[in-house]
């Protein structure tokens, strides 16, 4: 069974553990999970729209089952 995950964050998420910043991905596109990659830059131009990125990041703008707009 496959499943689709939506990830609406388009930046990572900040956590300190002692003096050091952690950014951990929040996108859900960096290939070095659970660490940011820097891949999210991609996102920053997403329109309120649902999308789906390949293993290549080429990304599809997809209908939105999600909303009930
Ligand atoms: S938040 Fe996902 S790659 Fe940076």
């Amino acid at each position: 069974m496959s499943r689709l995950v939506l990830h609406e964050r388009n930046h990572p998420y900040m956590i300190k553990v002692g003096d050091e910043e952690i950014f951990l991905c929040g996108c859900g596109l960096s290939q070095d999970k659970p660490y940011c990659d820097g891949t999210h830059e991609k996102t920053q131009n997403e329109k309120n729209k649902v999308y789906f990125y390949d293993d290549k990041g080429n990304r599809v703008e997809m209908i939105n089952f999600y909303s009930n707009q």
